[in-house]
């Protein structure tokens, strides 16, 4: 069969999915998404994206407007397709590390009963090592006429197209030769591209993501733990992180000290990749990320007792203003958001405390209703004590230090990203911190 000719069906249309639905519509595919929850659905069948990603608000309009991309709640579509994408979440359980594996379960058993002879299911999810093993068991006993590769998604929140449609690499867990035939056929078009193409087994590929996951964890906690040192010091760790950045062997990326990182992913995967190591009997090889998580959450806790040493202990004499609740820039998400954390434990203590985001104030509304929300930056900031720079927007980069001066009862300022321009904001009179720098 043309691989254009393959019919995919997408099961979880939340961002890994969606993404994934209408990049693949882009390259040719007919594409149906399924997803269990109706409202989704809706939006997505009117080509409306339930959440914020820059430019693929546009990309699913134009693959809804072609006829090639369908989303329905009824999964005997699948059916119709030959490929099978796993695309569900795979959240943090309540009351412990590990992954909740409900969904993706959920998924594999919903769509068995459908599966023709010779497709292919192919797991996006984030899953703990052995999953794969476990569903592909499964499947030979529900639908024998099936198989089962691996296939993590690497993408990053804001560059969700991009990283799909060009990918720094394509990773495929598979048993056999045909799975890895079928997948090179259907990612033809990016491997056109030159894009590195890794075959392993079924564990490794699900191993790649979380140990990828968690070097980055810890290449971020490694700066922010030299922040640490620095302001124990007296150093600057944004002139550390570049001069140390310049050995390739190190890199520049990912060493912005701050607040930390946050998000659907690094903190619970994680977590996860921790307590599967302990069952596997492995668990002191992956002590050392109890560490990595313990050095982010304390980046949090850095900022709430700076705020505290500028201001006072009793927090309910105060407004605080705090500019970013996204978990990162160019993002609506709230989950696991060192800002909108720091903006609650904040507002627990007492403080009056006013929160802006250009995108993500109605998830953090639907998550904190307590909190007060601004419109915009400058009545964020307007008649506050201290104001709080969590999430690094362009927009508040832009801000006019001179003239919100005028407009705050204290000119204290705490930057949490390091991206603020330090010696603008001194010169126009504020009081500036930032993690891990000293002030001059
Ligand atoms: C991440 C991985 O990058 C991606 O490959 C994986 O598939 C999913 O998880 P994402 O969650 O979108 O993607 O965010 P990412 O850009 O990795 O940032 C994670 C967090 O780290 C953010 O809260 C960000 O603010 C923080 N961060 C990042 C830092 O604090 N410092 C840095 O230098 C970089």
């Amino acid at each position: 069969m043309s691989p254009m000719k393959q019919v995919l069906s997408v099961i979880g249309t939340g961002y890994l999915g969606a993404t994934h639905a209408a990049c693949m519509s882009s390259l040719g595919f007919t594409v149906i998404g399924i997803d269990t929850d109706p409202g989704k659905i809706e939006q997505l069948s009117k080509g409306e994206l339930p959440f914020y990603e820059p430019g693929l608000d546009e990309l699913l309009r134009t693959e809804v407007a072609s006829g090639r991309l369908t989303f329905t709640t009824d999964f005997s579509a699948a059916a119709k397709a030959d490929i099978h994408f796993i695309c569900v979440g795979t959240p943090q359980k309540a009351g412990s590390l590990a992954a909740d594996l409900t969904y993706v379960e959920g998924a594999v058993a919903a769509i068995a009963p459908h599966l023709k002879a010779g497709s292919l299911v192919v797991g996006k999810s984030t899953v703990p090592v052995g999953t794969a093993q476990k569903l592909l068991a499964q499947l030979s006993i529900t639908a024998p006429q099936a198989d089962l590769a691996w296939n993590p998604e690497f993408l990053r929140e804001g560059f969700a197209v991009e990283d799909t449609l060009r990918p720094n690499r394509l990773v495929v867990g598979v048993t056999n030769d045909r799975a890895e035939e079928i997948l090179k056929q259907v990612y033809a078009p990016i491997l056109e591209l030159k894009t590195p193409w890794i075959r392993a087994d079924l564990p490794t590929a699900e191993l790649v993501k979380v140990a990828a996951n968690s070097f980055l964890a810890t290449k971020i906690s490694f700066i922010n733990a030299m922040a640490e040192v620095c302001e124990a010091a007296g150093g600057d760790v944004t002139v550390l992180a570049q001069a140390i950045g310049y050995d390739p062997r190190i890199g520049n990326r990912f060493l912005q000290a701050g607040i930390g990182f946050g998000g659907g992913c690094l903190p619970k995967d994680i977590r996860a990749f921790m307590a599967r190591a302990e069952e596997l009997g492995a668990k002191q090889a992956l002590e050392f990320l109890r560490e990595i998580d313990a050095i982010n959450l304390r980046a949090r806790q850095r900022v709430i007792d700076l705020v505290r040493g500028e201001l006072s202990d009793d927090l309910s004499l105060y407004s605080i203003a705090i500019l970013g609740a996204a978990f990162k820039p160019d993002s609506d998400d709230v989950r696991d958001s060192p800002a909108l954390d720091i903006a609650a434990q904040l507002s627990a203590a007492g403080a009056n405390v006013t929160v802006h985001d250009p995108k993500a104030m109605p998830n953090a509304k639907k998550r904190f209703p307590a909190l007060n929300f601004a419109p915009d930056a400058k009545n964020c900031v307007a008649g506050s004590d201290l104001v709080l720079h969590l999430t690094e927007w362009r927009e508040y980069r832009d801000l006019n230090p001179t003239e919100l001066f005028a407009t705050v009862k204290n000119a204290i300022v705490i930057d949490g990203r390091n991206a603020l321009d330090r010696d603008k904001w001194i010169a126009a009179g504020w009081k500036f911190h930032a993690l891990g720098r000293t002030n001059a």
